[in-house]
This record gives structure tokens, C-alpha cells and sequence, in this order.
């Protein structure tokens, strides 16, 4: 296995401090042109249908102008394929999203949905896009995203990120580690994200089969203390000491 982890980093909160004051800055394109000169290997948007920071000008700059691959977050909805289909990003991630929530509070229910997943999936392939899904640390989830064709997961770190007893914490990386494996064996690529930070990032890096990482909230936080630039540059060193401590 490549011991190398791939850091898409999430923009979208330096759209939600621009859009608590509806003005241009900061711009979700100039920090993720930022990320990229920092080494960030690809740039990430969740684009929700009530717009709430990432807007559909965002998406089209952001993909037109930086270096590296977009990968779009988005909901199993028509509105969001279509978009999609236009864009045409490297990758398309299918997220759950309701309306009411702060930010995406679980995985996809995978199992419920194949059929409408599975179209979608035809949908966003035929334009050479890359299709994956987001879901919990759920063995039959991740067998259902294989029967959906899906390329890869990103097992959501979510629940492992807000954990405080160290037992329980120590609980859900085994699932989230027990998961990669199932997934890896299924063919499937491991991706992981959600509520990752340069501490808790360690032990997820560490994780073999872990290939990919989205992560958003942390850095744009830190960045108001070392500029986004340094944020970014602090969480690959915390990946690469995840990545030090694999066992090969
Ligand atoms: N992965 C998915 C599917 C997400 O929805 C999000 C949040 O938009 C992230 C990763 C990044 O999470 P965070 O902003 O907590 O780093």
C-alpha cells in the first residue's frame, strides 16, 4: 500500500465568514489557491442546496482556476447532478444533507438508497468523473456502496472527532480501522474526513488503507492564528507523522 495520503482541503468555511457579512471576502479561490501552494493535493467544496457558503460562482471559479483536482460534495439530488454534469470536477462525493443541521451529521444511508444511488453513479461515470460516498464506519453501508459501484468511501470521522473518554475514542478508531480494511478488501478506496484536526488526524493517518483526507473546519480556524497557508502546512506534518507511525 502507497504510503501517501492525498489532503483535499475544504474551503467552504472561508465562504461562510464571507457570507455572515454577504460581501466578497474572504474568497473560497484565493485560499484554496493558498492550500495549493502550501502542498495541498486537491481542493474540496460541499455545495448545499440552501447556499449557505458555498455559492454556484464559487464551484466554476474554484474548478477553472486552481492547479490541482476539484472534488465536489453534494447531495444525491437532481439539481446537484446536473450542476455537476456541467462542472465536471475530478470527483463527485455524495453526502446526506438536511436542511436544519449545522453541518453533515452522518454518513449516507447507502442500504436504503441503491437503486437512486446507483443511477447517479451511471450519471456522473459517463462524464469520466470520479464517484464516491460518504458513510459511517458500517460494514453493511460500505458493502452496499460496492453494489452501488461506487470507486471509494470517505468513512465519516465525525463521531470520532467529538468522543472525549479515551476508551470510547480508542472504540470508534478500531471501527473506523476494521471499516478501511472490509472496504479496502471490497475493492473500494478508503477516503476519510469530518471534524479533523493537526491532533486527532494522527491515528486516522495512520490507518493503512487510508488514501485520501477531507479537511475543512480546522484550518480555517487555525488560519486566523498562523494564515491559512502555515494551517495547511502544520496538518500535512501531523498526516506525515500518522503516516511515520504506519506498520507497514
Ligand atoms: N467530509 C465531508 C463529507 C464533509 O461534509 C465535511 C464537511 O463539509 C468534511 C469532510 C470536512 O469536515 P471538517 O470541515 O469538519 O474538516
Amino acid at each position: 500500500m502507497e504510503n501517501k495520503v492525498r489532503l483535499f482541503v475544504n474551503v467552504d468555511h472561508v465562504a461562510t465568514i464571507r457570507e455572515a457579512r454577504k460581501t466578497v471576502e474572504p474568497d473560497p479561490l484565493e485560499a484554496a489557491l493558498l492550500a495549493e501552494n502550501a502542498g495541498a493535493d486537491g481542493i474540496t467544496v460541499h455545495l448545499r442546496e440552501d447556499r449557505r457558503h458555498i455559492q454556484d460562482h464559487d464551484v466554476s471559479r474554484i474548478r477553472e482556476k486552481i492547479k490541482t483536482v476539484l472534488n465536489l460534495e453534494m447531495a444525491a439530488v437532481d439539481e446537484m447532478v446536473q450542476i455537476a454534469l456541467k462542472t465536471k470536477p475530478y470527483q463527485v462525493s455524495l453526502v446526506p444533507e438536511k436542511r436544519q443541521e449545522i453541518t453533515t451529521e452522518g454518513g449516507l444511508n447507502v442500504v436504503k438508497q441503491k437503486d437512486h444511488l446507483k443511477k447517479i453513479r451511471d450519471q456522473i461515470q459517463s462524464q469520466g468523473i470520479r464517484f464516491s460516498l460518504f458513510v459511517d464506519a458500517d460494514f453493511q453501508q460500505i458493502d452496499a456502496s460496492r453494489e452501488v459501484g461506487a470507486e471509494s468511501i470517505e468513512i465519516n470521522t465525525g463521531l470520532y472527532s467529538e468522543l472525549k473518554g479515551s476508551e470510547t475514542v480508542i472504540q470508534e478508531l478500531k471501527k473506523i480501522r476494521n471499516s478501511a480494511r472490509h472496504a479496502s478488501e471490497q475493492g473500494l478506496r478508503v477516503f476519510a474526513g469530518h471534524g479533523l484536526t493537526d491532533e486527532n488526524v494522527v491515528a486516522i493517518a495512520e490507518i493503512a488503507e487510508v488514501e485520501e483526507l477531507n479537511i475543512g473546519h480546522s484550518l480555517v480556524s487555525r488560519s486566523v492564528y498562523y494564515g491559512f497557508e502555515q494551517a495547511v502546512r502544520n496538518m500535512m506534518q501531523a498526516i506525515q507523522k500518522g503516516i511515520a507511525q504506519r506498520a507497514n
